[in-house]
């Protein structure tokens, strides 16, 4: 369908048709990415699940291989590659004893599913973990094994959070306090802190917390309970689900993936042929600056897809005004963007907004003191449609800033079969920091990175005239009483290279 091609996307990773379902075995293996991803063959809804594969040498170009498993929905069955020396992987068979793994008594079938990858004990066992729920506490089990196909039930929940519901897609890993560098799943030490993460089925959010893992009777306790697993803070506060990392023994970084939904109709989908998306690759580390946050960013070969840029110094934006920025077609950007409040209007600002909360403000339109401010993306000239993406900054009368990072959809697009939700959240910004966001623009996916990437908002936008070479980029300053000051660089960006596979695919 020729009206809604211009949503497929230039550079992130999607099949050629039908649903693509979350990710699987992520693994950095002889030279080559190796992504595998549930995938329904036969159309663009869920159902039918099989796992999709596809191979890369750097995250971004990708090449499409045969179907690596068929016919197995609940993924925790062994599968095992038919020749270790092919470093493409394209033949796997399944282990005759399947399934390995089966839910305890008194665990429902399907409430015990997407186990982690495995570490090293220091008794030289393996260690797994997988989600499930106790009635409607959250939870995840913990199992030993030294051949992956006896596992042992550990006494015991590596983590539990009541009224959390069933946990998906559970991931536990390390993360350096002290290295800018990602480390292999079975890293521990006095420098280590772990982070859990569940995908909740309850509001199909991605929710992690750090704290400290105990090896000795396999449990893991949060360094503040408020900001535990399912009630505190989330990877990213748009589309984002069902994310798994890896950590990638190549360049020393762990790599977080997230599975990219569509939000449109069931309709649209199956009449555009395919459903969603994988989103850009993102390292993962622990921020020191705050200690109570990671920091996710754009794997750094995204930036081998920047072409030409333009850049923008200290342009000035006065409250209640739109500036165009002329950098061409705005279907595929990476933009880099700061921005100051004004001294003067911020120290006679005595209260502004300390009740904000994106989601539930009037968005991009309402007005504060200090905010909103930031860009408009996938806008048309007459602004008719338009993404904004801000921040905004409310005050105490005690003089502290509070700051939020939100995206704005509801005037993305004049269909009305699309979601049109406020994104957004608190984003710690320390004193000196300047406002910083880096964007992702590619068709109808918009990626924000706020401060580092302390916070991060994916939204899908299906606008019907902010396409192509009608796309637009604005900032945008809807402040009453400050000014701001705002500099830029943004890139066109290149397509990638998703290579389709040749042979026939047998289904
Ligand atoms: C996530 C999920 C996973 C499961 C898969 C089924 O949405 O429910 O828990 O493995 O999808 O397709």
């Amino acid at each position: 369908n020729n009206m809604l091609s211009w949503q497929r996307t230039a550079f992130h990773f999607q099949p050629q048709k039908n649903w693509m379902n979350v990710i699987t075995g992520p693994v950095f293996y002889k030279g080559w990415y190796h992504l595998f991803y549930q995938y329904n063959p036969h159309a663009a809804v869920w159902g039918d699940i099989v796992w999709g594969h596809a191979v890369s040498r750097d995250l971004i170009h990708w090449l499409h291989l045969p179907l690596a498993m068929v016919a197995d929905e609940w993924s925790r069955i062994l599968l095992i590659p038919a020749d270790p020396d092919d470093p493409l992987l394209i033949n796997w068979v399944k282990y005759s004893g399947n399934p390995v793994l089966v839910p305890p008594p008194g665990i429902g079938a399907k409430d015990f599913r997407d186990p982690t990858t495995a570490w090293l004990t220091s008794e030289g066992k393996w260690r797994i973990t997988i989600g499930s729920r106790i009635n409607r506490t959250g939870v995840s089990f913990v199992y030993d094994t030294t051949d992956f196909i006896n596992y042992e039930l550990l006494d015991g929940l590596l983590h539990g959070v009541p009224d959390t519901g069933m946990w998906e897609c559970v991931d536990f890993y390390p993360v350096s306090k002290t290295e800018q560098k990602g480390l292999d799943t079975s890293d521990n030490g006095p420098d280590v802190k772990h982070v859990v993460k569940a995908s909740m089925d309850n509001d199909r959010h991605d929710y992690y917390a750090i704290g400290t893992y105990y090896e000795n009777n396999a449990t893991w306790v949060p360094d503040n309970h408020k900001i535990d697993v399912g009630i505190g803070i989330r990877y990213d506060y748009g589309l984002f689900y069902a994310s798994k990392t890896f950590y990638d023994q190549h360049k020393e970084r762990r790599v977080l993936w997230g599975w990219i939904g569509e939000s449109d109709s069931e309709m649209a989908d199956v009449k555009k042929g395919w459903a969603s998306l994988q989103g850009i690759p993102r390292t993962v580390l622990f921020d020191p600056k705050t200690g109570s946050n990671l920091l996710q960013w754009p794997v750094e070969e995204v930036d081998s897809l920047r072409l030409t840029s333009k850049e923008f110094e200290g342009v000035e934006v006065k409250p209640g005004s739109v500036v165009p920025l002329d950098v061409g077609p705005a279907t595929q950007l990476d933009i880099i963007a700061e921005f100051e409040l004004d001294k003067e209007a911020l120290q006679r600002t005595a209260e502004a907004n300390v009740e904000f909360s994106c989601s539930s403000s009037g968005g991009a339109a309402e007005r504060g003191a200090l905010g909103p401010f930031g860009l408009l993306v996938l806008a048309d000239d007459s602004l008719s449609e338009q993404t904004p993406v801000y921040f905004y900054v409310a005050k105490g009368t005690d003089g502290n800033l509070a700051t939020f990072f939100c995206a704005d959809q509801s005037r993305s697009s004049e269909a009305g079969d699309v979601n049109k939700k406020i994104y957004g959240s608190f984003v710690p910004v320390l004193k000196d920091e300047k406002f910083s966001v880096r964007v992702l623009v590619d068709h109808s996916i918009v990626e924000g990175f706020v401060q580092g990437g302390r916070t991060t908002i994916t939204s899908r936008v299906y606008p019907t005239k902010a396409i192509y070479g009608a796309a637009r980029v604005f900032l945008f300053n809807n402040a009453t009483e400050s000014s701001i000051t705002s500099s830029l660089k943004i890139w066109q960006m290149n397509s990638a290279f998703i290579h389709p596979f040749s042979e026939d695919q047998e289904l």
